[in-house]
């Protein structure tokens, strides 16, 4: 028997992370507030730390016609692949801030956006930090995204 390993770190608060991953944190939540989600009434922000340290953003952008819509994290991702910029991606945090009420545990990735996430990781120089949170409380923090996301990803290269 074969067994897999997930090691993850688990804040009561942001207040207890540096300086640094608190404005991560706060800039995926200013970005949720901007998200488009009239049907699901679910808005979710994601924040990228560049290697020189600006922080880029992405929200939930939903579609009467449903499957049109696409999640924070790919929204994010997909604008910073167009710039080139997945290599220099070093943190990302994800939070989400329904309407009409709270949120207090941790947001979690779907299957779709672990699967581009784990793929763009690879393509970075670095490994990724992952902070997931809702609109307050527990943050989970994971280092290497991939890893710790999506164990036994799809992977299209020949081996
Ligand atoms: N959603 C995200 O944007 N990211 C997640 O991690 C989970 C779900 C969005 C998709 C949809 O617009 C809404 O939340 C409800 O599912």
């Amino acid at each position: 028997m074969k067994e897999y390993t997930i090691r993850y770190q688990s804040f009561d608060s942001d207040t207890l992370l540096p300086q640094e991953d608190q404005k991560l944190l706060q800039a995926a939540k200013d970005a949720a507030l901007l998200a488009y989600a009239p049907y699901s009434r679910f808005r979710v922000g994601a924040a990228a730390r560049l290697s020189d340290g600006s922080i880029h953003t992405g929200n939930n952008q939903e579609n009467a016609a449903y499957p049109s819509g696409m999640c924070a994290e790919r929204v994010l991702l997909y604008a910073l692949g167009a710039q080139g910029l997945i290599p220099k991606i070093e943190s990302i945090a994800v939070r989400a801030v329904p309407f009409d009420r709270e949120y207090p545990v941790p947001v979690c990735p779907c299957g779709a956006c672990r699967q581009v996430i784990q793929e763009y990781e690879l393509l970075s120089v670095k490994t990724w930090e992952v902070f997931l949170q809702g609109s307050s409380g527990i943050v989970l923090k994971f280092i290497g995204a991939g890893k710790s996301l999506l164990p036994f990803s799809f992977d299209l290269t020949l081996k």
